[in-house]
C-alpha cells in the first residue's frame, strides 16, 4: 500500500470515536518498532519527521526506511513533517515525498499565523497533501528552542472558526495545558488539561480533526530505568493515560507521542549497558531498545489511543 495522507483515517478517527498514534521518527529502529507493534494490532499510523530529525538522520534516508515498512506491513502509513516553521520547509517535504505537513505559525500573531497557513494550505492541497495547523502555544522543548511557562498560551476558542475557514487547514493542533518533553509539570503539580477548552473548540469546528501535541505521559518505569543505572533525572512529569483516554474519544484525532519513546529507547540501552558493560556491538543494544519501543508502543495503540483494528 502507498503511503496515505490523513484525510480518511481523521474521518475514521473522528466517526469511531479513537485517535490516531503519531510518532516520531529518527532513525531505522525507532521506524520497525513502532510499525512491527502497528502491525500485530492492525493499527494505523502518522510516522511524523521534525526538522531536528531530518537534519539527524537524512530526508532521503527516513523516507525511505517509511517505504520499506510500507513494504513490511502494508498497513495505512501518513509521512507528516512535525513542527514545519517555513513555507520552504513544507514545500522540500511535500516535494520530497511526504503525505502530510504540519505549519506552525503559533509563535506568530493570529494575521501571520494565517497568511503563512494558507500558503502552505495552497501547495499542499494542489498536491494532495493535507496539512495541519496551530492556534494557541504549548510550553516546552521544540527543535533546541525553550517556550517559557509564561510565553505559552490555551487555544482562545474564538479563533478556531475563522482560523480554519480562512486558511482551509485540514486539522488544528490546540493548546489546552499539555506541553512539549519530560517535564510537563512541576513537581507537585497536579497534571491537568482545559478539557474545557477542548469541548468548546469542538463545538465550534463540527466535524473536524483537532490534534494534541505534547501528549507523552512520561512513564515512570523508563524514568526509574534511567535512574536506576546511572541517568540523573528529576522529577519528570507527563499527561496521565486516562486524560489521553478521555481526548481520544472526543475530536481528538491525533495524539502526537515522541518523549516516551526517547525515554523507553534510552532507559533500556542504559540498563542492557549496566548490565553488559563489555558489550560494544550496537546491535546488541539497539535490540532491547527496539523491542521496547514496540512494546510501548502497542500499550499506547491499545489501552490509550483506541486504534487497534482499524487499519
Ligand atoms: O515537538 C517536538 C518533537 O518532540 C520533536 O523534537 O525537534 O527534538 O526532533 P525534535
Ligand atoms: P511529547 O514531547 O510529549 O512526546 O510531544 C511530542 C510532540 O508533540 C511532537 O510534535
Ligand atoms: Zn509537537
Amino acid at each position: 500500500m502507498p503511503l496515505v495522507t490523513t484525510k480518511e483515517m481523521f474521518q475514521k478517527a473522528y466517526d469511531g470515536g479513537y485517535a490516531i498514534g503519531a510518532f516520531n521518527v529518527n532513525n531505522m529502529e525507532i521506524i520497525q518498532g513502532i510499525t512491527e507493534a502497528a502491525k500485530e494490532v492492525n493499527a494505523p499510523l502518522i510516522l511524523q519527521v521534525s526538522a531536528g530529525a531530518r537534519k539527524y538522520a537524512n530526508h532521503t534516508y527516513l523516507v525511505k526506511l517509511v517505504e520499506a515498512a510500507l513494504i513490511e506491513t502494508d498497513l495505512p502509513i501518513a509521512l507528516h513533517l512535525d513542527h514545519g516553521d517555513s513555507f520552504e520547509l513544507c514545500k522540500s517535504c511535500i516535494d520530497g515525498g511526504f503525505t502530510s505537513v504540519m505549519i506552525d505559525g503559533s509563535h506568530h500573531s493570529f494575521e501571520e499565523n494565517i497568511e503563512l497557513t494558507k500558503k502552505v494550505v495552497e501547495y499542499a492541497h494542489e498536491r494532495g497533501v493535507t496539512v495541519e495547523g496551530e492556534l494557541g502555544r504549548l510550553a516546552g522543548i521544540e527543535d533546541d528552542v525553550n517556550v517559557s511557562d509564561e510565553d505559552a498560551s490555551y487555544t482562545r476558542p474564538s479563533e478556531v472558526e475563522e482560523f480554519v475557514t480562512r486558511t482551509g487547514v485540514d486539522s488544528l493542533a490546540i493548546a489546552i495545558g499539555t506541553s512539549h518533553g519530560a517535564y510537563k509539570f512541576k513537581p507537585g503539580q497536579k497534571p491537568q488539561l482545559r478539557f474545557d477548552i477542548l469541548k468548546e473548540v469542538e463545538e465550534r469546528l463540527p466535524n473536524f480533526p483537532i490534534v494534541l501535541h505534547g501528549a507523552s505521559s512520561v512513564i515512570p518505569e523508563f524514568v526509574e530505568m534511567i535512574n536506576q543505572n546511572g541517568g540523573n533525572m528529576p522529577d519528570a512529569i507527563g499527561i496521565p493515560e486516562e486524560m489521553l483516554r478521555e481526548a481520544a474519544k472526543s475530536a481528538v484525532c491525533k495524539i502526537n507521542i515522541d518523549s516516551d519513546l526517547r525515554l523507553a529507547m534510552t532507559g533500556s540501552i542504559r540498563k542492557y549497558m549496566a548490565e553488559n558493560p563489555a558489550h560494544f556491538d550496537p546491535r546488541q543494544y539497539l535490540t532491547p531498545a527496539r523491542a521496547a519501543i514496540k512494546d510501548l508502543v502497542k500499550k499506547k495503540i491499545v489501552n490509550v489511543l483506541g486504534c487497534d483494528g482499524k487499519a
